[in-house]
């Protein structure tokens, strides 16, 4: 069966993403374009609807970004958000936009004067059930975040809601199927955002909701094997990580032995790390697999090294040009597999327009000497899309669910010169910090934690006997995409236990220190 999209339309807002994810958890795929590329990739016939995002411009301003009008004439349903509403008022005969000399940001109260399609079915007697009725309170509390605001709706709209603020916050031409909110029914602060999105993709654009991660399995093995001709041969550079084995695993089960994977041990991954990668593909996967053991190659060029954009470009270069020698070896070769995800796509700025394009630069960089050609089969997907595919294709839970863990590893996590004995006290102590964490009543808040070892000494005193040892510094995190963090609050007792077994097990380590900064002000790693 033809596959069913809706597009989203990026002009520019912080929370694009989440409305393309949003859409996707309402069952239906969907995928974020540029303004200026619209439906250019896609097929009529394949679109079902678009929704036009907010941004954080205003279109009473020279160069603000729009879209090419004749995509009212295409006959889609069109659902235009914040921005994407107050675009529509512009393009749209009879609209018309005022500037507001202060922004609306936070909580409104919605008033729904008119239900219409948009609004079907949503509880509005203020408890969180029942159908609609003339009796309720017909409001909701909707995230609102604009300057300007819609003055006068375009012919053939009327206005569905309002705020104290505003006499148009949500308003539709059924007839057309062309809708518009100034709030934001993606973010979870909007009450029924979830029912209101579901009423536009479901009823309005008429998609069941049909699409899922299991579905898709048997799509990707179908277009990977499309994509490669019978003699193409792929090499995979395996990390260890969620999105290179998910790649790993998908690849095998479409191309089977045609797949060759490389997994560099550089030395700096954490304890049983390196073990389990082995274990989980050449046991259970049954995966051609090279292990190359360059940890001392490794060492020996980060000697002396203490700078962390020092440790990163050695660790990057020694990486990809590993890489290369091992991948040079091999034959028949054709095609280089990476791990690249939606989120990458999208923070390297390709689908905003040809002329931003930057390569992702996942594990170690890309080996540009290379003449291979590069397929990506995570391109299209969320990073939790990617964890149901491997729980789909049987990855183990350690690995699916693994931290984020940064490129360089635990080089980035001794601060100061890298040495094999540093390196295994950081170890040590970061095993028990996990394996402690594990039963934490905190673990399912912590997105990554980790332990880090300075280069200063302290001292210390273990019976009788003056100690002169290694503080171990603890960071736990939670965030919901890296760029901001909170330290998560491990109760006391368990902080205790945790600085009890470190120090009674680590004995170069005499001191403990928890860190309780979030990003910003500081980052996630401490180089
Ligand atoms: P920061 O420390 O900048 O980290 O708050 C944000 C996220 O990025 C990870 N990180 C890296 N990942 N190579 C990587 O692949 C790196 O050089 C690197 N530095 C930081 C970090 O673990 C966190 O998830």
């Amino acid at each position: 069966m033809e596959r069913r999209i809706i597009l989203v339309v990026d002009f520019g807002g912080q929370y694009v993403r989440l409305i393309a994810r949003r859409i996707r958890e309402l069952g239906v795929y969907s995928e974020i374009v540029s303004p200026e590329a619209g439906l250019d990739n896609f097929s009529k016939e394949e679109v079902a609807g678009i929704v036009f995002s907010g941004g954080p411009a205003s279109l009473t301003m020279a160069d603000a970004p729009s879209i090419d009008s004749r995509i009212f004439s295409l006959g889609k349903p069109i659902l235009g958000i914040c921005y994407g509403m107050q675009l529509m008022a512009d393009l749209l005969p009879g609209g018309s936009l005022k500037a507001n000399s202060r922004s609306e940001y936070g909580r409104a109260e919605l008033i729904i004067k008119e239900r219409a399609d948009l609004f079907q079915g949503i509880a509005s007697n203020g408890k969180g059930e029942g159908k609609w009725q003339k009796s309720f309170k017909k409001s909701l509390g909707v995230w609102m975040s604009h300057g300007d605001s819609i003055e006068q709706v375009p012919r053939g709209f009327r206005i569905l809601a309002e705020t104290e603020e505003l006499s148009v916050a949500a308003m539709a031409d059924t007839e057309r199927r062309l809708y518009g909110l100034q709030f934001h029914p993606e973010v979870e602060h909007t009450q029924y955002g979830r029912e209101i999105l579901g009423n536009f993709i479901h009823q309005i654009c008429g998609l069941t909701g049909s699409w899922n991660i299991k579905k898709i399995v048997s799509e990707k093995i179908s277009e990977i094997r499309s994509a490669l001709d019978k003699e193409a041969g792929v090499v995979l550079g395996l990390s260890g990580g969620v999105d290179s084995s998910v790649t790993a695993a998908l690849l095998h089960r479409a191309v089977g032995d045609r797949l060759q994977c490389i997994f560099i041990d550089h030395g700096l991954l954490r304890r049983g790390e390196v073990q389990q990668v082995i274990e989980t593909f050449t046991r259970e996967f049954k995966l051609p697999l090279i292990t190359v053991d360059a940890r001392d190659r490794f060492l020996k060029k980060l000697a002396g090294v203490r700078d962390p954009e020092a440790k990163r470009e050695i660790i990057g270069e020694t990486f990809v040009r590993i890489f290369e020698e091992e991948a040079g070896n091999l034959k028949g070769i054709t095609h280089l597999a990476q791990g690249t995800i939606y989120s990458d796509v999208i923070e390297s700025g390709e689908h905003r327009n040809a002329e931003t394009i930057k390569s992702h630069h996942n594990v170690g960089g890309l080996p540009e000497k290379m003449s291979l050609e590069i397929i990506e089969p995570l391109r299209d997907l969320f990073k939790d899309e990617v964890r149901e595919l491997g729980e789909e294709l049987g990855l183990p839970a350690e690995i699916i669910y693994r931290q984020p863990f940064p490129g360089p590893g635990l080089a980035i996590r001794i601060i100061g010169e890298v040495t094999e004995e540093r390196l295994e006290i950081l170890r040590q102590a970061d095993a028990i910090f996990q394996e402690e964490l594990k039963k934490s009543q905190v673990s399912q808040e912590i997105w990554q934690a980790f332990a880090v070892l300075p280069d200063i000494r302290s001292v210390g005193v273990e019976g009788d006997s003056r100690t002169y040892g290694y503080p171990i510094i603890l960071r736990a995190v939670s965030s919901s995409d890296a760029m901001t963090a909170d330290w998560v609050r491990i109760p006391g007792n368990e902080l205790n236990q945790i600085s009890r077994k470190i120090v009674n097990r680590v004995k170069e380590i005499n001191r403990v220190v928890y860190d309780i900064t979030s990003k910003p002000p500081a980052t996630i790693e401490w180089e």
